[in-house]
Order: structure tokens, then C-alpha cells, then sequence
């Protein structure tokens, strides 16, 4: 079974690489590379899978995926400068793809704390970051 529950955090960014000139950052990334930045309403939607506990018909305690969620991903990244604020972003461009990395390995890095076997284990992680542009990893 597979359960999907969806998680909104807003923050804002600017897609730059300190490896490339300013020229071929602005060429790179566009608007997106304007000095001052940019934000998002992102909204993550994290999917679960396993068997469907017998005791309580549920493949998941949502609390606690809400709990780990609301730990890890949207209380330190809500309302944030992903470049400035948040360490997993010092060397790496804040673009939604590398969100989506950090997010996912986030998630399994913690979820063992709270699932310890496994049980649902994580199956996906969907970024939504405009209408238009969705991240899957
Ligand atoms: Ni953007």
C-alpha cells in the first residue's frame, strides 16, 4: 500500500554557482539569477509504502510522519533563504532538483528514528515548485 500525504513550506532562493562567472550565471539561470533573489511556494508531497498493519488498517501513523517532516524538512526550511540560512546549500545551487536531494536524504537519514524497521519505508519524494515545474526523486 502506498499512502501520499502533502507538506507546503514557502522560502526563497537565487541560482547562482560560485564555480562560474557572473556572466555565465546570468546566462545560466536567468531571471532566477537576479541578486536579490526569489520565492517559492513549494509543496512536498512524500509517499510511503508498506503492508497495511493488520491491528490498525493503517500503512503509517500519519502524527508520525507529520512529526518527521515537520522536524527535518518544513520547520527548518519554512520561510528561510536557502542559500543563506540553511548549511546543505553553503556549496551547492538551491535549484529544486538539489532540494529534492537534500530533502529525500534528509528524510532517510531521520527515518529510521522513527521507523525503526522500516516499516512503511520511504518511496518517493515530489516537489512542486511552481505549477508547471514538479521534482521527483
Ligand atoms: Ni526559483
Amino acid at each position: 500500500m502506498e499512502l501520499t500525504r502533502r507538506y507546503h513550506f514557502c522560502a526563497s532562493h537565487r541560482l547562482h554557482s560560485q564555480h562560474l562567472s557572473e556572466e555565465v550565471n546570468r546566462e545560466l539561470y536567468g531571471k532566477c539569477n537576479n541578486p536579490y533573489g526569489h520565492g517559492h511556494n513549494y509543496e512536498v508531497e512524500v509517499t510511503v509504502s508498506g503492508p497495511v498493519n493488520r491491528q490498525t488498517g493503517h500503512v503509517v501513523d500519519i502524527r508520525d510522519l507529520d512529526t518527521l517532516v515537520k522536524t527535518h524538512i518544513t520547520e527548518p526550511l519554512d520561510h528561510r533563504n536557502l542559500n543563506r540560512e540553511v548549511a546543505d546549500f553553503r556549496q551547492l545551487v538551491p535549484t529544486t532538483e538539489n532540494l529534492g536531494v537534500i530533502i529525500d536524504k534528509r528524510l532517510r537519514a531521520a527515518w529510521p528514528s522513527v521507523f525503526p524497521k522500516r516499516t512503511p519505508d520511504l518511496g518517493r519524494v515530489r516537489i512542486y515548485e511552481t505549477a508547471r515545474n514538479i521534482f521527483e526523486i
